[in-house]
């Protein structure tokens, strides 16, 4: 436990069951909000003070305010799992704390102590508990997030940081429900330089990825795949996923972190998972002409997405200005299922926890 202590404003008028039912029945992704959020506020003279849990609502702000002007924002990702016995848990809540952590060095923003990170989750999915939708594919999407607050237009860290959690009942992130998605190969935007803030989960990355994901979109796709800045010929990731591609042999390989990649605790778990199955993984290079040439010879048999709100995404079709190619038969290879079913048999507490990865909440 922190030293804060949380002071608590409960809802005067929190949505109605019958309502909040409506509304879980079918919330989509990141439309539906439960009833509170927690706020904590920094200055560099009290440092992280004033915690609360208030009813959700509008943030006055000063249209000076630093983040408005220089994008001094991080945030991160994480959900809530109903569990059978009626409670809940988060996944792995403490590497996202940790992530949370170098994103803010990398912003020049304050650090957020660990354990208030979880302690500010735990206290919303506590709170907001009746939000927690069911269904297989459903979850408490938990957004924690800090941003520059101090009311200057001089270009500096500021001097003053709010950190709020707010949250959103979520279904399945892509809409299409398809069981594999299709990416475009970004040739002309990329979404990271070396020494550039790609590792770090900076609103900046995802408003740089737009105009890219935009395109994907047009042209039919699902989303955006990154090539790198610097040669232009490597696989990196897609606009919100790592990627993982599956070999003939069985083996398993993803593009190494290196500062321009965001480091996914999907990512990371998966490796564990792959290596604990006893299948070869593979953090190396892996460009875009040899993910063609791999696909048409068969060498490829699978490719995925993974990340917190997608979990694990076959990718079916790849598309690019020259044309475009199929992985494997367009599908979910067995790979893919396999691996999906192991972190989501973990998530949900369907299976033995041996890396200690699920939290309880309650
Ligand atoms: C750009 C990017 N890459 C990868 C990921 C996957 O990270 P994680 O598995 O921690 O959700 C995300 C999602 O947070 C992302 O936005």
């Amino acid at each position: 436990m922190s030293k804060l202590k949380f002071v608590r404003h409960p809802h005067p008028s929190p949505v109605p069951a019958a309502k909040r039912a409506e509304l879980l029945a079918n919330p989509g992704f990141g439309r539906v909000f439960s009833d509170h959020m927690v706020t904590i506020r920094y200055s560099e003279a009290e440092g992280w003070h004033d915690a609360r849990i208030e009813p959700r609502g509008p943030i006055p702000m000063d249209p000076a305010a630093a983040v408005l002007h220089y994008a001094q924002e991080v945030f991160e990702g994480l959900k809530a799992y109903k569990t059978a016995d009626g409670g809940a848990t988060l996944f792995r809540p403490r590497e996202n704390a940790k992530r949370f952590q170098q994103s803010a060095e990398r912003l020049a923003m304050p650090s957020l102590p660990e354990e208030l990170f979880v302690e500010a989750c735990d206290l919303l999915v506590k709170t907001d508990r009746a939000w927690i939708p069911d269904g297989d594919g459903a979850s408490l999407y938990i957004r924690p997030f800090m941003f520059a607050n101090e009311i200057f237009l001089g270009v500096k860290p500021s001097s003053n940081y709010l950190f709020i959690v707010i949250a959103s009942s979520v279904g399945s992130y892509f809409k299409s429900g398809a069981d594999a998605v299709s990416v475009w190969v970004s040739q002309e935007y990329t979404r990271a330089a070396p020494g550039g803030t790609g590792a770090a989960k900076c609103g900046g990355n995802y408003a740089a990825s737009l105009l890219a994901q935009s395109e994907a979109t047009r042209h039919g796709c699902d989303q955006v795949v990154f090539l790198d800045a610097a040669e232009r010929k490597w696989v990196e990731e897609l606009g919100g996923m790592n990627v993982f591609f599956v070999f003939n042999d069985g083996s398993l390989s993803t593009p190494p972190l290196g500062g321009t990649i965001l480091p996914g605790v999907t990512r990371s778990s998966l490796l564990t998972l792959a290596k604990d199955k006893g299948i070869k993984v593979r953090e190396e290079r892996y460009s875009y002409d040899e993910w063609k040439a791999d696909a048409h010879s068969g060498k490829l048999r699978e490719a995925f997405a993974c990340g917190t709100a997608a979990v694990v995404t076959a990718i079916g079709t790849v598309r690019a200005p020259e044309g475009e190619f199929k992985i494997g038969n367009g599908g979910a290879g067995t790979r893919t299922e396999e691996l999906k079913a192991a972190l989501v048999d973990i998530q949900r507490s369907r299976a033995a926890d041996p890396h200690k990865w699920v939290h309880k909440v309650f």
